[in-house]
């Protein structure tokens, strides 16, 4: 519905325009919440990054309300650093278990991150994949996207049939990652779930804020698969949800 309003979200075609970036991860925690009522035992996708943060804060807030449940829900996360220990604290299981799982009633059993640390993470990567196809398919996949465009650490490059592998990651995600590691030890490999294994979800959110995503939106948007900008690969799908804030929004004409 159309608003006069300034602080109310506007709905465009797939796209929806929070007014910042605190709104923007509300919005997408609501759906979230909404979901999971209409389906507690849901398989969700789990997305990382700064872009998230506010999400899984909100998220524990509702589950504090008691307006949410995960008690029987299954998590996929998309992708994990290859060479580190589960515990580092740049390790996307520590980080999903420090900003959500610790503090919601999930069954850890049932929340699931590549094994970056694995001795054959190709291999792993494989088990992944599987493990999803067990599972899945995946309810509702939640997606941020990198400057770059990827989705995951779906890099340019990334073929629209790809699956769960390792990857090597461009200098630009190198570079806006660089702070979640102060000594200096980046890994340049990451295992990610593919543009098909994403493409395979019942429903896809992706959250995008803030001026730096501003190209990445415009060129996912500019019609049909760009292998340049792997988010273009949504335009593929039958249900994915854009919400975005006003600044990264800001190319996007109409
Ligand atoms: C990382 C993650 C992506 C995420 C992207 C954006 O590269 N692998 O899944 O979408 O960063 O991160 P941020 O939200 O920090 O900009």
């Amino acid at each position: 519905m159309q608003t006069n309003s300034a602080r109310l979200p506007a709905r465009r075609s797939g796209v929806t325009v929070a007014p910042d970036a605190r709104e923007a991860a509300r919005l997408v925690a609501t759906r979230i919440v909404a979901f999971m009522k209409e389906k507690p035992d849901a398989v969700l996708g789990l997305a990382t990054g700064a872009t998230m943060e506010p999400v899984y804060a909100e998220l524990v807030a509702a589950y504090r309300a008691g307006n949410v449940s995960f008690a029987s829900a299954s998590t996929f996360n998309l992708d994990e650093y290859v060479g580190l220990a589960s515990e580092h604290p740049a390790a996307y299981r520590s980080t999903m278990n420090r900003l959500l799982f610790d503090h919601v009633d999930i069954d850890k059993t049932r929340t699931h991150v590549p094994d970056g640390h694995a001795s054959d993470p190709s291999a792993a990567a494989a088990r992944y994949e599987a493990a999803i196809a067990a599972t899945g398919p995946i309810d509702l996949q939640l997606l941020g996207i990198g400057r770059n465009g990827h989705i995951g650490f779906n890099e340019p490059g990334s073929p629209l049939d790809s699956r769960t592998r390792v990857v090597e990651l461009h200098s630009s995600t190198l570079d806006a990652n660089r702070a979640f590691f102060p000594d200096g030890r980046m890994p340049h490999f990451a295992i990610t779930m593919g543009i098909a294994t994403i493409l395979q979800a019942r429903r896809i959110l992706l959250l995008a804020t803030g001026p730096a995503k501003r190209d990445a939106v415009v060129r996912a948007h500019a019609g049909g698969f760009d292998i340049d900008c792997p988010a273009s690969a949504l335009s593929d799908h039958a249900n994915v949800e854009w919400i975005v804030d006003a600044e990264a929004a800001a190319g996007l004409s109409g």
